[in-house]
C-alpha cells in the first residue's frame, strides 16, 4: 500500500465527539494527503482546508455523492453523526466501497455491539444499526477495521454536563450507581490516525476502547474535582425528569431514544467494561477523566487556582 494514496475521512467537520476532525488533522501531522467529506462549506471546512485536506462536500445517504469521494481513495474511515439513517449509509459506503475496490475501510461502531446478539439487542436504533451495519460489513468481504469505542468523555461528560458543573457544581445525571470507563474522543482518533497510516496489520481486527479506568459517578466527580480544584459532586437525577429535558431542547427522536438507552444500561452496570484497545494500537494510554476536564477547564467554568 503506497504511502502517498489519498485517504477518505467521512463526517471530517465534526460536532460532538469530532473524530473525522481530529483524525484528518493527525494524518495530514504525519504527511499523508487526505480527503476531508464534509455536509456543508463553512467555517469548519475552511479551517480543513487551510489545514491541507481536499474538502468535498456531500451527503452519505446519496450513493452518487458516496461514489464521488470514495472514488481515487484506498482506504476510507466512515463515520457519521448519530442519526436515522446510519444503517443506510453503512450499506452505501460499502456497496461503493465494493465497487471501487477500496484496501482497508475502518468503520466507527460503539462498544455495546460486543453485548449484542440476534436474541440480545437493546432499544437503541443507533445500537442497533452499529451492530447490523456491522453484520452487512462482514457480508460484503471487504477489507474493515473496526472500532467500538465506549461512551466518550466528549458528550455526556462535556457537553451535556457543562452548564450544570459550571452553575452548581454538579454533575447531573441519570446514571445510578453504575460504573463506567468513558473514553476521549481525541484518543479515539489517535487509534483510527494509526490504523489508517498503516491498515495492513489491522486488517479484519475489532478493537475495543475505553478510558483507564471503570468508576461510579462519584469517583468520576473527584477527578473533575482534582481537575478543576473545587468541589464537584455527583447528582443521580430521575431519568423520566431528564428525558423529558431531552425532548424539550427538541433533539432527535433517534437520538433521544438512543441517549436514554445509554443512561438505562449505565444504571444497569452495562458501562462498567475495560478494554486497552488505546493503549495496544497507539502505544500510549487512553486518557484520564481528570486529563480530559482539565483540557477543557474553561467550558466548565475554569480551575480554582
Ligand atoms: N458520542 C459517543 O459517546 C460515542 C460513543 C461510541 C461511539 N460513537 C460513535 O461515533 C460516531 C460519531 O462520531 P463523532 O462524535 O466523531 O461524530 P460528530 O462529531 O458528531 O461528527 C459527525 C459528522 O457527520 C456529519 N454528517 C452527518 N450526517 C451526514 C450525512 N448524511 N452526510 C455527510 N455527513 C454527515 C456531520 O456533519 P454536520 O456537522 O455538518 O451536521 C458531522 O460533522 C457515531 O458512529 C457514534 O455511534 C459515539
Amino acid at each position: 500500500m503506497a504511502e502517498n494514496e489519498l485517504i477518505l475521512v467521512t463526517g471530517a467537520a465534526g460536532q460532538v465527539g469530532a473524530v473525522g476532525r481530529t483524525v484528518t488533522g493527525l494524518l495530514l501531522d504525519r504527511g499523508l494527503p487526505v480527503r476531508a467529506m464534509v455536509r456543508r462549506e463553512d467555517d469548519r471546512s475552511a479551517a480543513l482546508r487551510a489545514a491541507g485536506a481536499e474538502v468535498v462536500v456531500g451527503d452519505l445517504l446519496e450513493p452518487a455523492d458516496v461514489y464521488r469521494v470514495v472514488s481515487g481513495c484506498r482506504r476510507v474511515y466512515f463515520g457519521m453523526s448519530v442519526s436515522a439513517g446510519y444503517l443506510e449509509a453503512t450499506v452505501t459506503m460499502g456497496t461503493v466501497a465494493r465497487d471501487v475496490g477500496v484496501d482497508a475501510l475502518v468503520n466507527m461502531s460503539q462498544l455495546t455491539v460486543s453485548q449484542m446478539s440476534i436474541q440480545h439487542t437493546t432499544p437503541s436504533p443507533q445500537q442497533r444499526q452499529h451492530w447490523l451495519s456491522e453484520q452487512a460489513l462482514a457480508w460484503s468481504g471487504l477489507p474493515v477495521v473496526t472500532i467500538r469505542p465506549t461512551v466518550f468523555l466528549d458528550g455526556f461528560f462535556l457537553s451535556l454536563v457543562s452548564p450544570a458543573v459550571r452553575d452548581r457544581g454538579r454533575i447531573e445525571l441519570p446514571f445510578g450507581r453504575g460504573k463506567t470507563s468513558p473514553v476521549a474522543a481525541a484518543d479515539v482518533a489517535r487509534v483510527v490516525a494509526a490504523v489508517l497510516a498503516d491498515p495492513g496489520p489491522h486488517l479484519g481486527r475489532i478493537y475495543e476502547l475505553t478510558g483507564p479506568r471503570s468508576q461510579d459517578m462519584d469517583g468520576v466527580a473527584r477527578e473533575y474535582s482534582d481537575a478543576l480544584n473545587r468541589e464537584v459532586t455527583y447528582a443521580d437525577i430521575p431519568p423520566e425528569e431528564w428525558e423529558r429535558e431531552l425532548q424539550r431542547v427538541g433533539l432527535p427522536e433517534h437520538l433521544t431514544r438512543h441517549l436514554v438507552t445509554m443512561a438505562a444500561l449505565n444504571r444497569a452496570g452495562r458501562y462498567d467494561r475495560m478494554a486497552d484497545g488505546v493503549e495496544r494500537v497507539t502505544g500510549r494510554p487512553a486518557m484520564s477523566v481528570r486529563e480530559f476536564v482539565a483540557l477543557h477547564a474553561e467550558e466548565f467554568g475554569g480551575r480554582r487556582s
